[in-house]
């Protein structure tokens, strides 16, 4: 069947009733007017015209007509809209791989609701549900809660859904693809048994998965079990509530993020519509990448404990990465967000939000601070490189006497003593913008540093890129045969910088390596001489440099070594993970692996080097 037109489809658009699912509206004249969903307003600039055709709004010029609607309000594109308005419509239409993927899903999806309707019927309509509800209540989830989120209770019987779905003529293999249903060699049984269940959603909002809690003591079980990741369901996208929190999103225009859903669930009832959590993992670039879509501003409000602590900090270095502006509030007395409401209040809370918004710096700071033992030597030194280290990333010497002041009143020494010390760290630090540049002319032996002052990589590092400077045959050969994405996750932004510099632009230029040539060649790019000149205090700095021999197998030896090195570093950081967050386990093993095949990979390439004659 052809597709009707864009015309057809928009033509057969109740364009009020849709407007209508998110704004109400009044009738003015031949028009409907309402407050606007895409900014905050308190007299209604949006209107719909419905011989038009049209909805938006004549303060922010959001929307249009009914795609551009939709497109704004879901951050969808023309097609997604179109499929959407095509079947309110009652019209087939179809356009992407979306529709494909849909289709496919879509039996799953079937299931998913049929599973979710069938724990919210177990838990209003039966006996056992009654205990239930009285254990949710008690949390202070209200019964508008319980239907705003669709919670239900899995039954305690060992297959009451596997029965339902099977009556309703679902396969076994699907259910287990979505991991309702487990099975052993002669039986099939429920996944979740006994839990009240919380369903997970899509931003559209499919049910992927569930999220089962127990609701009476009981040691021996983990208090969540989620569904295993499956097609419909992959853990590192989904952010709960985001379905009903998108449009708050956008017209607050700022997203609060949530460690768990009880957390969510309190931050909605104290009006902030706008709260999702990751549930319990942690937050990663997939997240954030959505999340950008809606907004560049993001409260975090985890645990108040050390763990919610560690998890904003790391979440904080992610945020930053992607250009966030990040807030976060901390709550007193190691409580969540769902214990202070039950504590203190849904107003109480409100405005502990609302006034105790510290910006990362200052919540780094107080962190660093809170969280170690001020009494003890090698705390302090410890609490002192965080607190350095954030101050020179914040890059700003304001910003830095502000803090360096605090830090002296917290450790109670002079404050010309603080700022000796994180002059000293700053001579050492490893980060390029720290490195200042110098002209050759002015340089003193004092900007000279001590190899044994960098990290080793980095110094293994310097010598590689020596190499390439020694000789363009070695700079040709690692070009020709290592993967770009490999070679830039072991040279990292300051050495890839000059190497960028050196392989694309001096090279193509020049045969033969001079520092004079290479000085004047990147003199008018201020970011590769500040790298330039951070690689030269490094190479300078090695002792050996002297003696230092240049032989091809000595190349290959070290370029090995970088790979390893890195690859270490990386599997090093998954295995912390591992321990921190229990759930996060089988995301973090498939990331090792990744990493281990990829480290693989890459040493047979670099063996193969070996194997080169490189003095041709
Ligand atoms: P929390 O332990 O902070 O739980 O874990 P919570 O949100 O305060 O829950 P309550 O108040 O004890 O009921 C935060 C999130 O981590 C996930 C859940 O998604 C939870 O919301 N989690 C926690 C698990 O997946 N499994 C667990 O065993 C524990
Ligand atoms: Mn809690």
């Amino acid at each position: 069947m052809a597709n009707p037109t864009i015309e057809e489809i928009f033509e057969k658009t109740d364009i009020v009733a849709l407007v209508g699912e998110y704004v109400q509206l009044t009738k003015k004249g031949k028009n409907y007017s309402g407050l606007c969903p895409f900014h905050q307003e308190k007299t209604p600039s949006f209107t719909v015209s419905v011989e038009k055709k049209l909805a938006h709004c004549f303060s922010c010029h959001k929307g249009g007509n009914p795609a551009q609607f939709l497109m704004d309000l879901k951050h969808i594109t023309f097609k997604e809209a179109l499929e959407i308005l095509a079947k309110k419509a009652g019209l087939e239409y179809h356009s992407t791989n979306t529709t494909e993927n849909t289709k496919n899903y879509a039996k799953y999806y079937e299931i998913t609701n049929l599973a979710k309707e069938f724990y919210k019927r177990n838990l209003l309509k039966t006996e056992s549900g009654q205990i239930a509800i009285e254990y949710l209540h008690k949390r202070g989830i209200d019964d508008q809660t319980i239907k705003m989120f669709d919670i239900g209770l899995a039954p305690a019987k060992m297959d009451s859904l596997y029965q339902t779905l099977k009556d309703a003529n679902f396969l076994d293999i699907d259910m287990k693809a979505i991991g309702l249903i487990r099975s052993n060699v002669t039986n099939s049984y429920d996944m979740f048994i006994k839990r009240v269940m919380f369903p997970i959603k899509d931003i559209n909002g499919n049910v992927v998965g569930f999220s089962g809690r127990i609701y009476y003591e009981d040691k021996a079980q983990p208090k969540y079990i989620n569904s295993p990741e499956s097609l419909i369901f992959n853990k590192s996208e989904v952010l709960y509530n985001l379905d009903k929190a998108q449009l708050a999103i956008t017209k607050a225009n700022r997203v609060i993020l949530h460690e768990g859903f009880m957390d969510v669930f309190a931050s909605v009832k104290a009006g902030f519509n706008e709260a999702v959590c990751s549930m319990g993992t942690a937050l990663t670039a997939d997240h954030v990448r959505i999340l950008k879509k809606f907004t560049n501003n993001i409260v975090l409000c985890y645990d108040g404990d050390k763990a919610g602590l560690t998890a904003s900090k790391r979440a904080i270095n992610l945020l930053e990465q992607n250009g966030m502006q990040i807030h976060i509030v901390m709550l007193p007395d190691s409580l969540d967000p769902d214990e202070y409401v039950r504590k203190y209040g849904e107003l109480a809370y409100q405005k502990y939000f609302n006034e105790n918004q510290l910006d990362a710096i200052e919540f780094l700071f107080r962190y660093a601070i809170k969280f170690h033992n001020l009494n003890d030597f090698n705390e302090v030194v410890a609490m002192k490189n965080e607190i350095f280290e954030m101050l020179l990333r914040a890059n700003s010497e304001s910003t830095a006497e502000i803090y360096l002041g605090k830090l002296a009143t917290s450790l109670n020494v002079s404050v010309e003593a603080v700022k000796a010390d994180y002059r000293k760290y700053c001579n050492t630090a490893t980060t390029q913008k720290y490195v200042e540049y110098i002209p050759d002319n002015k340089k003193t032996n004092e900007n000279k540093l001590e190899a044994s002052n960098y990290p080793k990589s980095d110094s293994i590092k310097a010598l590689v890129l020596e190499y390439c400077f020694k000789n363009i045959k070695y700079a040709k050969y690692v070009d020709a045969k290592i993967d770009e994405y490999d070679l830039m996750q072991f040279l990292g932004n300051d050495f890839a910088n000059v190497w960028y510099q050196l392989i694309d632009g001096y090279y193509n230029r020049y045969d033969i390596f001079t520092n004079e040539k290479f000085e004047e060649y990147i003199l008018d790019n201020k970011d590769t001489m500040n790298s330039y000149l951070y690689f030269q205090s490094i190479y300078n700095g090695n002792p050996n440099k002297d003696s230092q021999e240049f032989s091809d197998n000595d190349f290959n030896e070290l370029i090995i070594k970088i790979i390893k090195l890195n690859y270490a570093f990386k599997l090093k950081e998954c295995k912390n993970e591992n321990e921190q967050i229990g759930e996060a386990h089988i995301d973090n093993v498939q990331k090792m692996v990744d990493i281990l095949t990829r480290s693989t990979r890459f040493e047979r390439a670099c063996k193969q080097l070996i194997n080169v004659n490189l003095g041709k």
